[in-house]
């Protein structure tokens, strides 16, 4: 398969694979269940065409294998009981005009090549790219028998996050949103005390804040960055602001190294919000390792993702001992059932540290990959009039992708969404900004250029299944609103 882009497949139409590179999308019936699963895994379509000798017999998917364990179906692993036994149904069925991967057969039915064709398949915004590796740290975990908090995964990960974001010490927990009120209370967060957070986020940039009885200070965000920068802090900064969380929202790293110079002149904490933005980096240092904790996410749309999962990063040992403690119930970890502090239970699970363990092997081809989706959607849209992509940001700055984001006119979004939705293609608009939600009304502030962009952000599908093809579908979406 030629690749216009790395990690990107190309596919203009269909993409024919000749039977000499087809082994990734084929197996015989010879072999067993698991390597049809790791195949269906690895190649990113979850299904896989079946051959006896090199004769087509049918094929083989992760959703027939996955209603077919119950019924026994591992219990006789090889690939030709599956197919007599489970399968049969898709026998006369192999060359369903409506599946992605389809066989190309000579007059002898034998197999002599596939086609990949994107035309018709529906495209979710993201989605979590699983390959056997993954699979295989699972089942480990699960035949370990540490299914919960206990067991090696989570240290390992642990272990692993932090030293890709280049911090001390790594306290995963169950989610993101966890992972900020975590940070919070260990810094000693509570009622009297202001956090400034951005008018652009997810709402668990604010509920952390809100849980801790803290009130927060909504900003505005910086038209170039996406985020919010130093003199919006500036602005915002009284007597009682304790902490201020920068969100380093759809991969754009905030102005963090000015905001955490002036906190520290002032006293004041820094969270980072890093859900969104796994590698990215200001003044070359990956952001997370900027603030008194960086929090992360690993919520199955996320670039690294563990199912739900999150983290809190930090380099110094009193925070991090604390963040263990409050992590599990305040107990002290030498003392049994010793509860020095009111706790949560907040922790991760062997089992989703051990996708978490995995997926970070494999999380620069992710980033490069879509980072090559954003260029391939610049490429096919820059034509189009009123869509904007984002802007350029200073060589302090280097993003990553996590969803790709455009802008169009406000008043053209929403008939986009809807024949985007029409094309099976899903898009999403951004972030309603803060100050527009019911719940904090009380705290709403004038934001206008949170506003404009909560208005005309959408944000496209970033994830294996957008090639060439499906890059095209999109821009056909907003040339036929646009032009
Ligand atoms: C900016 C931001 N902060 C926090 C979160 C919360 O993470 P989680 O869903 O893992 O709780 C998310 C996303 O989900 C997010 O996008």
């Amino acid at each position: 398969m030629s690749l216009s882009e790395p990690g990107v497949p190309a596919s203009s139409g269909v993409d024919v694979v000749s039977a000499a590179d087809d082994d990734d999308f084929v197996c015989s019936t010879s072999e067993t269940l698991f390597v049809a699963i790791e195949k269906c895994l690895d190649n990113g379509l979850g299904t896989c065409l079946v051959v006896e000798g090199e004769r087509l017999v049918g094929r083989v998917s992760l959703d027939d294998i996955a209603r077919a364990v119950h019924h026994g179906a591992l219990l006789n692993p090889g690939l030709d009981h599956f197919m007599a036994n489970f399968a049969d149904q898709r026998r006369n069925d192999i060359s369903l005009e409506k599946d992605v991967l389809r066989p190309v057969v000579d007059d002898l039915g034998r197999l002599v090549g596939v086609t990949i064709d994107r035309s018709a398949q529906f495209v979710q915004i993201a989605r979590p790219d699983m390959s056997h590796d993954e699979f295989r740290s699972v089942l480990d975990a699960f035949l370990s028998s540490w299914i919960s908090s206990k067991g090696p995964y989570v240290e390992k990960f642990e272990d692993e996050f932090r030293s890709f974001v280049g911090a001390q010490h790594g306290v995963a927990v169950s989610n993101g949103t966890v992972a900020l009120h975590l940070a919070l209370v260990t810094l000693g967060i509570g009622p009297g005390h202001e956090v400034i957070v951005p008018d652009l986020t997810f709402a668990a940039t604010i509920n952390a804040v809100l849980y801790c009885g803290a009130t927060p200070v909504i900003v505005d965000v910086d038209p170039k960055t996406w985020c919010m920068g130093l003199a919006e802090v500036k602005a915002a900064c009284t007597p009682r602001t304790r902490a201020i969380l920068p969100v380093h929202l759809y991969g754009r790293p905030a102005e963090i190294g000015p905001i955490v110079r002036f906190a520290k002149e002032r006293g004041i904490f820094v969270v980072e919000d890093c859900a969104e933005a796994h590698g990215a980096r200001y003044e070359k240092r990956p952001v997370g390792q900027f603030g008194d904790v960086g929090c992360f996410s690993f919520y199955a749309n996320k670039i690294v993702t563990t199912g739900e999962g999150g983290m809190c990063l930090t380099s110094d040992p009193e925070v991090a001992k604390s963040l263990r403690v409050l992590r599990d119930h305040g107990i002290t970890p030498s003392r049994s059932y010793w509860h020095e502090r009111v706790g949560f239970n907040y922790r991760i699970t062997n089992l989703q540290a051990a996708i978490g363990h995995s997926q970070l092997w494999r999380i620069d081809s992710i980033l490069a990959r879509n980072a090559a989706i954003a260029r391939l959607y610049e490429n096919a849209m820059t034509d189009i009039p009123g869509v904007r992509f984002p802007p350029k940001m200073d060589a302090k700055c280097t993003p990553v992708v996590w969803l790709a984001c455009v802008q169009v006119p406000a008043e053209a979004r929403n008939e986009i969404l809807s024949r985007a939705q029409e094309a099976k293609l899903e898009m999403r608009p951004f972030f309603h900004s803060l100050s527009s939600l019911p719940p904090y009304e009380k705290y709403a502030s004038d934001c206008p250029h949170s506003a404009h962009l909560a208005a005309t952000g959408i944000n496209l599908p970033t994830q294996r299944a957008v090639d060439e093809q499906v890059v095209g579908r999109v821009a056909e979406v907003f040339r036929a609103v646009l032009m």
